[in-house]
């Protein structure tokens, strides 16, 4: 697979990495251990060099699991992982205290079975805690060789912008795909200026842009899809034109919408590496496969045309969760 430096901090990973949230939390039951251990390292196989978890993923056993499932390759890959609820449990308030952070980067390093880490986001900007302080606590650990380079998450262009004048932001993490286009507006831009890269997280729509969810489809009783607007049946409903909309550009292309939404999040910008998550080995090898996509100007002019036509409805989060993004 070929490889992207997402912004000019020096990091280099492939161009598609892989979300590991799902195979412990959010979408169901967690994969078991030994299927998500050969996952990943099935990802690792097929060039994937770029590997996204976080502390309140389980909380802790997504972190094990990435840590487990990489040892054997462990210098050959960027792994990230991010900080910021209370007790690592991200239904409780946000915790960016500095000496939480520096409590969460050393049990991070053990879960993960390393000695240090790779990316370090800053899972969501907390009110009660100036960004220039916790830009200043990761900065202390990347002179103590703890931590490699720093990320935000969901973060708003004038705290990047703070933080970044503190401690360089290497990448941010946000939510961008064909349903969720608003970081070009503001948080692109400002990218662009700083020299950061930009990891699209749920490029896949949470799996809603592949086609494999519609109005009938059944969540499990855990699965976070379940209270999040954009997926209630209605919604799905009302959406469908979109996915109506990528199959037929995927059947020109001779693509499937996962790897014709995932090429188009990699043509946006050289300097962006999407990750989607998935649980099955035969996803993973298709959503790898988007990597060799090359969309032409005229792809990218019709799916703009096309999306153009289309308005989507529902919130990406429900409202207690919206009130922490765009900080
Ligand atoms: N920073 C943040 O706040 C934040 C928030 C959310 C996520 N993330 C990170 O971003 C990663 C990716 O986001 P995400 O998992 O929310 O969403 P996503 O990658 O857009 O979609 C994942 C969903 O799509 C399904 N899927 C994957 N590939 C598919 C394919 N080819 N065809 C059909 N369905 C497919 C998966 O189901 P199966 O498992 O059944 O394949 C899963 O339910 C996460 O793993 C996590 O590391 C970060």
């Amino acid at each position: 697979m070929q490889m992207r430096k997402p912004g000019n901090s020096g990091l280099e990973v492939s161009a598609i990495g892989l979300g590991c949230m799902g195979l412990s939390f959010g979408y169901g039951p967690a994969t078991e251990k030994s299927e998500g251990i050969k996952l990943i390292r099935s990802a690792f196989d097929q060039g994937v060099t770029f590997f996204d978890t976080a502390e309140c993923y389980g909380p802790f056993v997504n972190e094990e699991l990435v840590g487990e499932a990489l040892v054997p390759f462990r210098d050959q890959v960027v792994i990230a992982t991010k900080f910021g609820f209370q007790d690592g449990d991200s239904t409780k308030p946000l915790d960016c205290r500095p000496e939480r952070i520096r409590a969460v980067a050393e049990a991070s390093l053990k879960r993960l079975k390393t000695d240090r880490i790779d990316l370090f986001y800053q899972h969501r900007v907390d009110p009660g805690v100036p960004v220039e302080d916790v830009a200043g606590t990761v900065r202390d650990l990347i002179q103590e060789g703890k931590v490699k380079h720093f990320g935000m998450s969901e973060a708003s262009a004038q705290s990047i912008r703070r933080a970044h004048a503190v401690q360089p932001v290497a990448v941010l993490q946000s939510e961008y795909s064909l349903w969720w286009r608003e970081p070009e507006q503001k948080v692109l831009p400002t990218l662009e200026e700083l020299g950061i890269g930009f990891v699209p997280f749920s490029p896949l729509g949470k799996g809603f842009l592949t086609g494999a969810i519609d109005a009938t489809t059944a969540f499990d009783k855990t699965d976070f899809r379940n209270v999040v607007p954009r997926f209630s049946e209605e919604n799905r409903k009302a959406n469908a034109g979109l996915v109506d909309v990528l199959g037929k550009i995927a059947t020109d292309r001779d693509a499937t919408r996962a790897q014709i939404a995932l090429a188009w999040l990699l043509a946006q910008k050289p300097w962006i590496v999407p990750i989607p998550g998935t649980t099955k080995l035969h996803r993973l090898n298709e959503n790898v496969g988007a990597a060799a996509i090359d969309l032409s100007a005229d792809d990218l002019a019709a799916i703009e045309v096309a999306l153009h036509q289309i308005t989507v409805v529902g919130e990406r989060y429900p409202a207690h969760m919206q009130q922490r993004i765009d900080r």
